[in-house]
């Protein structure tokens, strides 16, 4: 509560527009938009019952902190993935509703009182954020688990804290931003300043809703931008909470605005932009190339972007393989392989091949499949149809290629239980695997691994190294020496000795390669939300004649 009185009175006074000024900024052709806002934002939200817990969510698009109904009108429907059914119908933002949401977010950052907050504020606006997610922590994992399939241990145990801990993390780098100074120009005085982008578009995907979600604005808040957000059409009802939070903890008016919607209309809008600085991406290779075209074709906005991977996972005849086992287990099935970074190409010596896959075999035969609310499964419904019919695919080029199905192979009995209408697969392992086979490298984005033998440390660097993707690799050895020339050779931007899938926010994520521009989490993620500036001050220096 100490934190929400010191800075109410910047909130209240200078940011929050007036209905009357909110009015005189658009255009006649939003007015009647505007009526509709006003007659129906009491029914832009629904009250949902997750497995007996009741949950309001708001179902508008969040612009001016206030939830409007889209200005077509649209709406469109989420599904749960356990059971193929509708949850509810959010609005759906269209091109204009981006153009609204951009002028919203351009005048909260032209207001000047967001960029030229004392830094410390916009600090305690996050860790009051992360406040209300803890005490609401129940109610978000609920919907996120109803949206995307996690299991309660994945949404509560990995994406809950590592949201949390996001939003704490550059809540602290507030007042940590510093600039450099030089003495070494005689004549001359040089310091430079980082200054806020401006308005920066960001676009998520389904598989960490919520943790990209605070992934996203954290970083770009604390540095005084404004954002303009885009959740993924399979997945908008966790940040639809956090923007209710974000109205609660008293963000002003326009700082971080929220449109559920479609890639190649309100994404591409989003992109596309001649008001906006930036967009920040994180999703598919394919749509990063459309993102970062859309940028060139107009006004080379900057881009950052986090993308797919296919990374290489490395057994030594040293490692201690039950350990490696259960890594490698969890490598593939955190989040059911639909995790940018899971370790989806294993690479195991030829001397313990046999050993180690019938270890990490039996690790992934135990697991449960099966609906995501039961707290003993542990895999879920994969995220959407799309997805389903996707990996399925994948798994039958495996075949159609060659390879063998040395576990799983289809859809899970689950989904027979859910009446043929839930999203569940076996978890897969591919032996047999030729490095030329689709499932050896394009990202298939579920519980499939392909599984080769390899002689020496040479080949096996090269085989890692065999994919446009960059994203991630792990080595499992004891020998220390080996696990640094491992990790200095595999061309990726994260790498793991022993383990795998540990991405924390205070280190730097991203990718080489067609895994990505740029890095999210860590200091990195700061300077792709600032601009530097160079400053010099004539401490004596004479006009060049
Ligand atoms: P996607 O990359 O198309 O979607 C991610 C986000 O981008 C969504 O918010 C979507 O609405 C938006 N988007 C789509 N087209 C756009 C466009 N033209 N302009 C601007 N925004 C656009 O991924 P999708 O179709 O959901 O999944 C396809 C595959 O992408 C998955 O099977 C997986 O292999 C990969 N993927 C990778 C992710 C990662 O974390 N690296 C996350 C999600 C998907
Ligand atoms: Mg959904």
């Amino acid at each position: 509560m100490a934190i929400k009185t010191s800075f109410r009175p910047i909130a209240r006074g200078m940011l929050r527009p007036t209905r009357a000024s909110a009015a005189s900024r658009y255009t006649s052709s939003n007015l009647t938009f505007l009526h509709i806002r006003l007659a129906s934002s009491a029914a832009l939200a629904k009250k949902l019952n997750i497995g007996g817990r009741e949950v309001t969510v708001p179902t508008g698009l969040f612009i001016g902190n206030e939830f409007r109904p889209a200005i077509g009108g649209n709406t469109f429907a989420v599904e749960n993935p356990a059971t193929g059914e509708e949850i509810v119908q959010v609005a759906e933002a269209r091109e204009e509703d981006v153009n609204v949401a951009v002028t919203e977010a351009r005048r909260a950052f032209e207001d000047k009182a967001w960029a030229d907050v004392n830094p410390v504020e916009r600090g305690e606006l996050l860790l009051r954020l992360a406040q209300l997610m803890e005490r609401d922590k129940e109610d978000l994992i609920a919907l996120e688990m109803l949206d995307t399939g996690k299991t309660y241990r994945q949404a509560s145990n990995l994406d809950f804290p590592g949201s949390v801990g996001t939003l704490k993390y550059y809540a602290g780098w507030a007042d940590k931003l510093v600039g450099l100074t030089s003495f070494n120009i005689p004549g001359a005085f040089a310091y430079t300043r980082r200054e806020p982008l401006g308005v920066c578009g960001q676009i998520i995907p389904w598989n960490f809703p919520l943790l990209m979600f605070t992934w996203k604005i954290a970083p770009a808040v604390v540095t005084g931008n404004t954002v303009v957000i885009k959740s993924a059409e399979a997945t908008p009802l966790s940040a639809l909470k956090m923007c209710e939070l974000i109205k609660e903890a008293g963000f002003p008016a326009g700082t971080v605005n929220l449109l559920s919607g479609f890639g190649k209309t309100a994404g591409n809008a989003l992109a596309s932009h001649m008001d906006v600085d930036k967009v920040a991406f994180t999703g598919s290779t394919a749509t990063g190339r459309a993102i970062l075209k859309a940028s060139a074709a107009s006004n080379l906005k900057k881009v950052t972007l986090e993308l797919g991977g296919k990374s290489p996972n490395i057994i030594f005849a040293d490692a201690d393989l039950d350990k490696a086992a259960e890594w490698s287990a969890w490598g593939i099935n955190m989040n059911f392989g639909q995790t940018c970074h899971a370790g989806t190409r294993l690479y195991v010596h030829e001397d313990v091949y046999d050993a180690f896959l019938e270890k990490f075999t039996a690790r992934m035969a135990a697991l449960k499949v099966g609906d995501n609310f039961d707290r003993s499964v542990d895999q879920g419904p994969v995220n959407s149809k799309m997805q389903y019919d996707k990996i399925l695919g994948y798994i039958e080029s495996g075949r159609q290629e060659g390879a063998t199905v040395h576990l799983g192979g289809s859809a899970a009995e689950a989904s027979t239980k859910a009446g043929g209408k839930g999203y569940y697969v076996e978890p897969t392992i591919f032996t047999n695997v030729k490095p030329d086979m689709t499932i050896s490298r394009e990202e298939i984005f579920g519980p499939v691994v392909t599984v080769t033998k390899f002689k020496t440390e040479e080949e096996v660097i090269e085989l890692a190294n065999d994919t446009t993707y960059g994203l991630a690799g792990a080595v499992h050895t004891k020998d220390y020496a080996r696990a640094v020339r491992m990790t200095n050779a595999i061309k990726a931007g994260t790498t793991w000795v022993n383990m795998y899938n540990l991405v924390h926010w205070s280190i730097p994520f991203g990718g080489y390669k067609q895994s990505g521009l740029g890095r999210e989490c860590g200091e990195a993620v700061l300077e792709n939300y600032t601009e530097v500036k160079a400053v010099y001050l004539n401490t004596g220096m004479a006009a060049p004649q």
